[in-house]
């Protein structure tokens, strides 16, 4: 097994679930700041944990709570970061992937002038990062669009969020060309139907039906893609050598059996799934969806131009999260299920499951990968990937997560093997390389980390950072680049 020697093996975070300070030096109320902890929502129940109405909204702007609201103490990387980043230098990262929270620098979006205390903090955490060799990731838009422009505008459905979203991303440019090279655009940008209210500002509920939100939020769709293509646009006009990349969710999807009728499910939720890299990758949609959107009289405002400006700028690498994979069967309200971060969909027999019900599919990683590069035949980048666990800290401080490491062990295989298969792959960063609080249910118990951050769900604890036995083991294989994984 042999990984290319300048492979990028690294971490990820969010600056949603990571950096608390949710009010402070200037910073305005994102959508991750609404999110709350429900300690009796089912782990497994998708829809309820992801749910938004402007009841909430509001119910959110009016206290200050924090430890419902979990999203804003996050593990305070806000002030840990020196920390933080001197640990995964040990640990010998070569990249980290974060995020720019959009509100540090325009609170509520909308505003003429950044920020210049949200500016300084990045400015700070990518010159620490540097200084310890690290290779910053900067996602610009993760899940944390500013709170003012939902309830202002109609998020990302109304047009001049793109240029909003236009203005913060050539200020990062402006502002840290010397300092990031590796820019991804929006993080899991298919998540647009599982939540959007998180992904695009979109509150279902304030839609007279169904249909009239699933306009909106391919119309919102369309402005991130828009968007996207434009700060790919500028990145390179800006940054000399900058290199970009979209950022989706995996979602492979198996046929229940060698039913051609199972196999055409499955191929159609696969095929749904590529619309995004389609359009990023090679710069127009595909047929089916214009035809969808006739098909059900949606006016999705393509504007004179969007065309060219989306065939224009392709993005030069694919990144994408990959945590599980799906089946799909002719039979499936009569088969067990499966929750995830994704759907419901049929249980793997052949799979085993994590606590929250996500099924890990290590050769689903390889498959992936190949399927990827064959269809597009870009540089790929693993940016997401782990195992939540609700971990336990012995008496004496340790932690012994034997199940994390050969749940990385076998996914590290997964991609050597990619790689021999001659699939070109820059790099991987494990999600919540520091634990974090959990995008969708807002807990710290679900934890995925190499490194214990010593908070509960009731934010009750120190913050103390304990390095798990997990740690030790990724830095054997940063460090032997892979050559510890031989069986
Ligand atoms: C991805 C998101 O969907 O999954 C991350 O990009 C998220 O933000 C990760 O944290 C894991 O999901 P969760 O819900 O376990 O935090």
């Amino acid at each position: 097994m042999k990984f290319p020697d300048n492979f990028l093996w690294g971490g990820a975070i969010a600056a949603n679930q990571c950096e608390g300070a949710w009010n402070e030096d200037g910073k305005g109320m994102s959508v991750a700041d609404v999110a709350m902890f429900k300690p009796n929502v089912d782990k497994k129940d998708y829809v309820s944990q992801w749910h938004i109405d402007m009841d909430d909204i509001r119910k959110a702007r009016e206290t200050d709570d924090v430890v419902y609201y979990p999203k804003r103490h996050g593990v305070d990387f806000y002030h840990h970061y020196e920390e933080d980043i001197a640990l995964f230098a040990e640990m010998g990262f070569k990249t980290l992937r974060l995020s720019i929270a959009w509100t540090r620098l325009f609170p509520n979006g909308d505003e003429e002038k950044p920020n210049e205390k949200g500016l300084l903090f990045y400015e700070n955490v990518f010159k620490c990062l540097r200084k310890h060799n690290i290779e910053p990731l900067v996602t610009l838009s993760h899940y944390e669009m500013p709170l003012y422009l939902v309830e202002n505008y109609e998020g990302w459905a109304s047009r001049e969020v793109v240029d909003m979203f236009v203005k913060f991303a050539t200020t990062c440019f402006e502002r840290y060309k010397d300092l990031v090279k590796y820019w991804l655009t929006f993080n899991e940008i298919d998540s647009v139907f599982r939540h959007p209210f998180t992904t695009v500002g979109i509150v279902e509920d304030n839609y007279a039906s169904k249909n009239e939100a699933e306009e909106a939020i391919y119309k919102a769709l369309h402005h991130q893609l828009v968007a996207s293509a434009l700060v790919t646009k500028y990145a390179r006009e800006i940054i000399p050598g900058a290199q970009i990349g979209c950022m989706v969710t995996k979602t492979l999807t198996y046929p229940e059996t060698c039913n051609p009728e199972d196999i055409y499910l499955a191929m159609m939720d696969n095929r749904t799934n590529n619309l995004y890299t389609d359009v990023q990758v090679r710069g127009k949609y595909p047929l089916w969806i214009k035809k969808l959107w006739k098909d059900k009289g949606f006016e999705i405002p393509i504007l004179e131009g969007d065309e060219e400006i989306l065939a224009a700028h392709t993005v030069d690498f694919i990144s994408f999260s990959y945590y599980m994979s799906m089946v799909q069967s002719i039979h499936a309200e009569k088969r067990e299920k499966v929750g995830g971060n994704l759907t419901t969909g049929v249980k793997n027999p052949y799979l085993s499951t994590s606590e929250w019900g996500w099924q890990i599919d290590p050769k689903g990683l390889e498959i992936s990968l190949i399927d990827l590069y064959d269809r597009y035949q870009k540089p790929l980048w693993i940016v997401e990937n782990g195992l939540g666990y609700n971990d336990v800290v012995n008496e004496d401080g340790t932690i012994e997560d034997d199940y994390r490491i050969n749940y990385f062990a076998d996914h590290f295989k997964a991609i050597g093997h990619a790689i021999e298969n001659g699939v070109e792959v820059m790099g991987y960063t494990s999600w919540g390389c520091i634990d974090i609080v959990s995008a969708s249910t807002s807990q710290m118990s679900k934890r995925y980390g190499f490194i214990y951050v010593d908070v509960d769900d009731y934010n009750k604890g120190t913050y103390k950072r304990l390095k798990k036995k997990s740690f030790d083991w990724y830095k054997k294989v940063i460090e032997t680049n892979g050559e510890i994984l031989k069986d």
